[in-house]
């Protein structure tokens, strides 16, 4: 019987949510965990916060897009049992709205690094006989998801990857487990989500959805996400296992939308998140027009306090802090 024994864990993007919380919980269960991260900035916090949680691991740093950067871990610290694909970045906007630049770098980070990582450790695993990866996808990769064009397809594009060299590895004892997440309170929906540089764009023929799809994150979608700690005990208890699924639908939105989607249902959940967006672009254009007419009211002559639109938040600049 085939038997693979985890030992050593590499996790990307270990600065917050997932990536933080899986690396302090595989270090509790006993795991040698090699965190890393990108930024070296944040590295006393990733140390201090593995310390409070009385967790040991080997914090690193490690740039997904960036090949050197990945070599350098891998010569440091020797084979590696389980790969955790966690690092992942969010630029919204239409797709019109979203440049060349601001999509090639959502695949840099979403694709092209955890493959490069996958190339990276595979070659040990196949002549160890065992070894583990597991990437991180979303819900994304599976239903489409409008004002994120660019993060669904680098996303379906992993799931892809998951199932294909997951058959090329099993002669080898290698497992490949794709997770597919729902909406989870994390920072990638907060301080690290990115608008954009165009999503302000008043020229843009979805310069009215943008703000839509936004007034409906904010007010509809980040209150109702779930927590992340479920996430990270997941993608844990799959590192032990001994014959994990090929993937796991995580959350109940993305269950919901899976079953949807199994039910023949698909287009009705296209229908619904439409009309939802509609709303809330009405909603959106009714309050800028509540707020023209109060500044109308209180600078009688004298220019707005604010201009309009609101102050374009672009790439680098936090959605929600
Ligand atoms: N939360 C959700 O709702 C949700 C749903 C489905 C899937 N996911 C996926 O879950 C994974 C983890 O995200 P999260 O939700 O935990 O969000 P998060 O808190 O924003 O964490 C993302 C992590 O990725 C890191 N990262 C970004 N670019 C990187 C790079 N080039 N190299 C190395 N690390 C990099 C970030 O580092 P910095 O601190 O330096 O930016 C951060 O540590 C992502 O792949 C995301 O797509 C999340």
């Amino acid at each position: 019987m085939e038997h693979i024994q985890p030992k050593r864990v590499l996790l990307t993007g270990c600065s917050s949510g997932f990536g933080l919380l899986t690396a302090i919980h595989a270090a509790q269960a006993g795991y040698e965990v090699i965190a890393t991260l990108r930024n070296p900035a944040k590295k006393t916090a990733l140390n201090e916060a593995l310390r409070q949680a009385g967790a040991t691991a080997r914090v690193e740093i490690l740039d997904v897009t960036d090949p050197a950067s990945i070599q350098e871990v891998l010569d440091r610290i020797g084979p590696v049992d389980v790969l955790v694909n966690n690092a992942g970045i969010l630029v919204m906007g239409s797709f019109l709205d979203v440049t060349d630049a601001e999509a090639q770098r959502v695949w840099q980070t979403n694709y092209f690094g955890p493959v490069a990582l996958a190339r990276a450790v595979a070659p040990g695993m196949i002549q160890r006989r065992r070894g583990l990866i597991i990437n991180v996808a979303s819900l994304a990769g599976l239903v489409g998801h409008p004002f994120n064009a660019a993060y669904a397809a680098s996303k379906h594009a992993l799931i892809g990857f998951s199932r294909s060299i997951r058959m090329e590895l099993r002669p080898f004892g290698v497992r490949v487990v794709s997770v597919e997440p729902g909406y989870h309170k994390t920072e990638i929906i907060r301080a690290n989500a990115t608008l954009s540089e165009h999503f302000y764009d008043r020229q843009s023929p979805f310069f009215e959805w943008n703000r839509g799809f936004l007034r409906l994150m904010m007010d509809r979608v980040i209150p109702k996400a779930a927590g992340p700690e479920a996430v990270a005990e997941q993608i844990v208890r799959i590192i032990g296992m001994d014959r994990p699924r090929p993937h796991y639908v995580l959350g109940r939105d993305a269950r919901w939308a899976c079953r949807l989607q199994r039910l023949g249902l698909g287009a009705w959940l296209e229908k619904e998140v439409y009309s939802r967006l509609r709303r809330a672009v009405r909603q959106e254009n009714r309050r800028e027009s509540e707020k023209k007419a109060r500044r109308r009211k209180t600078n009688t002559g004298s220019p707005p306090a604010h201009p309009e639109p609101p102050a374009p938040r672009t790439e680098g600049q936090a959605l929600a802090k």
